[in-house]
């Protein structure tokens, strides 16, 4: 079956760069990763505690839209469902959702309405695990792995019956929120990939196929991930918490590539983990990913009262202060054609070519192949003007350009102080 859309429904997530993930459900009550249940192996008895006491009482997700936008971010990606079964919204299929804990309403219709009209665009996440619903097999990562009584009272669960909820609650999902952009489906691990899981799932156990061909129904122009096992169908190759070495190819070249990262290593909500990224890691990595043609989906993890929390607050606003002034060089740049220098990144848009310094050398940066192509060179947060030499062959031996550099090779004279910005950018115009 071929449900592959032109690259066209790609352009605006191209264009775009860099996006919010959101990790919110019950597991921020418990504020210890979102795989929380998984890791203690808690029963379903116990991990109700936090369904009775979901009281997101100082949840304003206009204020999440706000600073998403203000950090410079251009679509969002909510957990509908993560793989605890804890749905946001008002769902049908269920009882397991926010109307029934103190929150007492639907939590994704506001967030979607917020971001809207910041203008971002809406992605849904939706866990294909769902480990609360009576038909999911319990298999190797089930929070009930270990204990016999729940696997020997198990035996009658069927998957066909699971896979009818999953595709009706996605049914729900893009026929109840108006204009969805973004599906980004969590995950597959067929027995080819992960031999060590006992009780893999992939396309058959999801209905993959059918399920990609109703979200594409539903959702024209719709743009979704690659983790529902479809070798070659998926629009976009989600890596997760690293940086891909060079451009992941993905549909030969139509589809697009976008890390997943998160700000401490946890997707959900974790108080005690504190091994933050730093804001210029952050700045770092999205410039990496465009310098590759890839995005960057942020990840926030708000607390079980509804709020971003200080650290993750302090982090977007320090990327959106950078991005406020060298936003041009992400959005709708890609790969540039020349290699860097070392520690160095370019993302390009037309004839302008952005050299991104990750580390402030002494003085002198040498661009291979940019003799004669450069008619000004500027920093870009202020646009002031970087002088350059560009020295005939003959001369490299002579004081600036070391012997070695080869010929075509352009020198740009940096002043002494690195610029206090977290990235500093050097906009390069090419001569036409
Ligand atoms: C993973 C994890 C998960 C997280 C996700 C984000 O597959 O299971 O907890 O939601 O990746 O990419």
């Amino acid at each position: 079956m071929s449900v592959q859309g032109p690259a066209e429904h790609l352009a605006w997530m191209r264009e775009a760069r860099l996006g919010l993930f959101v990790h919110w459900g019950l597991y921020s009550v418990a504020a210890r990763h979102e795989w929380v249940k998984n890791r203690e192996r808690t029963s379903d008895e116990d991990y109700d505690v936090y369904f009775r006491h979901f009281e997101p009482d100082l949840y304003d997700p206009r204020a999440w839209a706000r600073e998403a936008r203000e950090a410079g971010m251009r679509y969002f990606v909510v957990t509908t469902k993560h793989h605890d079964g804890f749905c946001l919204w008002d769902s049908q299929q269920t009882d397991y959702k926010a109307t029934r804990t103190p929150a007492g309403a639907d939590l994704l219709a506001p967030m979607v309405d917020a971001f809207r009209s910041e203008g971002l665009r809406i992605g849904f996440y939706h866990s294909l695990l769902d480990w609360h619903h009576p038909d999911f097999p319990i298999d190797g990562y089930h929070p009930q792995r270990d204990d016999e009584a729940a696997k020997a009272a198990a035996a009658g669960r069927d998957i066909a019956r699971y896979r009818e909820y999953l595709h009706a609650q996605v049914r729900e999902l893009l026929t109840g929120y108006g204009r969805v952009d973004y599906m980004f489906f969590d995950f597959s691990y067929p027995a080819r990939q992960r031999p060590e899981i006992w009780g893999n799932k992939g396309r058959e156990d999801w209905g993959s196929e059918e399920l990609l061909a109703m979200v594409r129904q539903l959702q024209p122009g719709i743009v979704v991930n690659d983790r529902l096992d479809l070798p070659g169908q998926g629009d976009v190759a989600t890596p997760e918490q690293y940086q891909p070495s060079a451009p992941m190819v993905v549909r030969d070249g139509a589809g697009l590539w976008e890390a997943c990262q998160t700000l401490n290593g946890s997707w959900g909500y974790d108080r005690d983990n504190l091994d933050w990224k730093t804001p210029e890691m952050i700045v770092r990595m999205l410039v990496d990913g465009v310098s590759k043609d890839g995005n960057l989906l942020l990840n926030v993890g708000p607390t079980g009262r509804g709020e971003l929390d200080d650290q993750a607050l302090a982090t977007l606003r320090q990327l959106g202060g950078w991005m406020r002034r060298h936003s041009p060089s992400v959005y709708g740049c890609g790969p540039a054609p020349f290699t860097p220098p070392p520690d160095c990144r370019y993302t390009m848009k037309g004839d302008r070519l952005y050299l991104h310094v990750f580390s402030w050398p002494f003085r002198h940066l040498h661009l291979p192949g940019l003799a004669g192509r450069v008619e000004l060179a500027r920093f870009l947060h202020d646009g002031s003007e970087v002088r350059r030499e560009e020295i005939a062959p003959a001369q490299e031996a002579f004081n600036v350009q070391p012997g070695g550099l080869p010929p075509g090779t352009l020198t740009l004279e940096l002043p002494v102080h690195r610029p206090d910005v977290l990235v500093p950018v050097i906009v390069l115009d090419l001569r036409r």
